[in-house]
């Protein structure tokens, strides 16, 4: 699926714009001490949280100066981790690279984090010797004064407070250390984009309900159509409260994640996150369900889960309140709202959030970010701005995708043009992501919504509902699937109403439908006017 809106999916960029530090945390470690066990397996633990790491992979070989781009490199990050294990202090590389990093700490902003991997600070503070005979052997080679360098160096980093490896396992101390990291980066594991609207309200509502005080344990749909800004507003309320949970986790677009064999790597996923292990094998499904029941049973943790579309992602992933510790809490992102229902029962509270269009006022604010590049339009183009949010009936992604159509178009004609096309032509981006739900629906609902969208909305559902009994359709069963899949919504006094977009894509496709095979044509309409003509001779 093509991403017009999110294609930048870096982290750490800064809001202005500009690039900020090149890596997030430089490791500094001694390769034959730690390379393959701890160094790796912190090292993707970071990665596993969005953290930009350096590690130096092709491991300096004895004999060959440390490289610039090391110290730039160290330069370029904002934490420093120094691995301290045996041999640390025998490699003249890891002792440069430690005291680079203690005067970096005092020009820069860098900050250290020490590990004592096998060794005390007080190996390390050269009180034994553990440290100091090999630095007795580098003043031989490298003189007095270097190694008095990086004497003050060791001895000044045993100030700054670290973590002990002993008594731990590497699982659990990598998953502490990139916790504490990905906290004091204040990074969240997902890419928020900066144009943010309108969404304070949604998110706070959200916020309320997932209520993170409270010690029962929570499920919470958000629900709506596609484009609505499910996956958006779910990114923000995670980056929000990930903080007060043990361990968290988003895993984004499981629809498509789980296609064919994919559900065992999205088990995957979610378990090497919360635990903080990148080994995690499974051999199957069930394997996976009894993994997380038993890993996360006794955690506090916060678990998006995005785009679900069927009820069997969920019970492979969250089925149970029992499979997880108190106070935990599950977001789910959905377009349908039976995927939740079965769950109802599974936990003491399962609410559901309706995601709802902007109104207009943010609307145009987020009209304006994507065509202008700032908050309201110029002058000359209030009235055209006005007019093309109003077509796109509030939808953030609608609206995203034609301004930034819009964007650097100072000609009116080409304003007049696209208001125009609007009128009878989705644009192909917003198609591609209404048709998802439109393809999973039977081929009598999917009558009944071309119907709707052709020419029922509006009118009365006691009406619709004679003429698609008539025709065979089951209308009660498929007007309750498409109110729950938000395609359609019922109004004051009975009425059928749906949004503008997904009328204009119901139109498409019988547009389409019609010029594959006019035979087929299976429907008239006038747009605004009374007169509906309808023919269903053809089906
Ligand atoms: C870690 O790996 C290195 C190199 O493979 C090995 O020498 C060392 O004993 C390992 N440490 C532990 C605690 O297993
Ligand atoms: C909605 O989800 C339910 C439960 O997973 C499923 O049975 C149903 O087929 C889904 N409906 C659509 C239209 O995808
Ligand atoms: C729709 O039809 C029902 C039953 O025929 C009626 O009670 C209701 O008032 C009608 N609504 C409108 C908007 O006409």
């Amino acid at each position: 699926m093509k991403r017009k809106m999110s294609s930048s999916p870096e982290i750490g960029s800064t809001s202005d714009g500009t690039l900020g530090a090149l890596f997030d945390v430089f490791l500094s470690f001694r390769g034959p001490d730690t390379r393959t066990n701890f160094t790796y397996t912190l090292y993707y633990a970071l990665l596993d949280k969005g953290i930009r790491v350096f590690i130096d992979k092709k491991g300096i070989g004895v004999g060959e100066e440390i490289g610039p781009e090391i110290f730039h490199a160290i330069d370029d990050s904002k934490i420093c981790i120094p691995i301290f294990s045996k041999g640390y202090a025998s490699s003249r590389w890891c002792l440069r690279e430690l005291e680079h990093m203690m005067q970096c700490r005092k020009t820069n902003e860098l900050e250290i984090l020490p590990v004592f991997y096998d060794v005390e600070p007080s190996d390390v503070k050269l009180e034994t010797r553990v440290y100091r005979d090999a630095l007795t052997q580098h003043k031989k080679e490298c003189g007095v004064e270097t190694v008095q360098g990086w004497e003050d160096a060791l001895k000044e980093v045993t100030k700054i407070k670290g973590w002990d490896a002993k008594n731990k396992g590497y699982g659990e101390l990598a998953h502490l250390i990139a916790r504490k990291v990905s906290v004091k980066l204040k990074v969240s594991s997902v890419y928020i984009s900066d144009e943010l609207v309108g969404m304070d309200e949604s998110v706070n509502e959200i916020v309320d309900m997932l209520n993170v005080e409270s010690k029962d344990i929570r499920i919470i749909g958000i629900w709506g159509m596609g484009g609505i800004g499910k996956t958006t507003l779910a990114k923000v309320v995670y980056s929000k409260l990930s903080t007060n949970f043990e361990s968290h986790s988003f895993i984004s677009d499981i629809r498509e994640a789980s296609k064919g064999f994919g559900l065992l790597n999205v088990q995957r996923q979610l378990i090497s996150n919360i635990i903080g292990d990148v080994g995690v094998e499974l051999s199957s499904i069930d394997h996976g369900m009894n993994m997380i029941k038993d890993q996360f049973c006794r955690m506090k943790v916060l678990i998006f889960l995005d785009d679900v579309d069927h009820a069997s992602q969920l019970m492979a992933l969250a089925a149970k309140k029992e499979w997880f510790g108190m106070g935990s809490r599950i977001v789910v992102t959905t377009r349908n709202k039976s995927v939740l229902c079965k769950f109802q029962s599974q936990f003491e509270h399962c609410l559901i959030y309706e995601a709802k269009e902007l109104n207009n006022l943010a609307a145009l604010r987020l009209f304006s970010k994507h065509a202008f590049r700032s908050d309201s339009p110029p002058n000359a183009f209030l009235s055209l701005s006005t007019e093309v949010i109003t077509k796109t009936g509030g939808l953030p992604l609608a609206i995203e995708v034609i301004g930034s159509f819009l964007c650097g178009k100072t000609k009116e004609v080409v304003w007049q043009d696209t208001l125009e096309k609007m009128d009878h032509l989705l644009h192909e981006d917003v198609k591609e992501k209404l048709m998802l739900s439109y393809e999973k629906l039977d081929h009598p609902q999917k009558q009944i919504f071309l119907d709707i969208a052709c020419f029922l909305s509006g009118k009365n559902k006691s009406y619709a509902t004679y003429m698609w009994d008539d025709c065979g359709f089951f209308p009660e069963e498929g007007i309750d699937v498409l109110l729950l899949m938000s395609l359609v919504k019922i109004g004051e006094e009975n009425t059928l109403w749906m949004h503008d977009q997904l009328k204009d894509l119901g139109k498409s496709i019988v547009h389409q439908e019609y010029y594959k095979d006019p035979r087929k044509g299976s429907r008239v309409w006038e747009l605004g006017g009374p007169d509906i003509v309808q023919n269903r001779k053809g089906i």
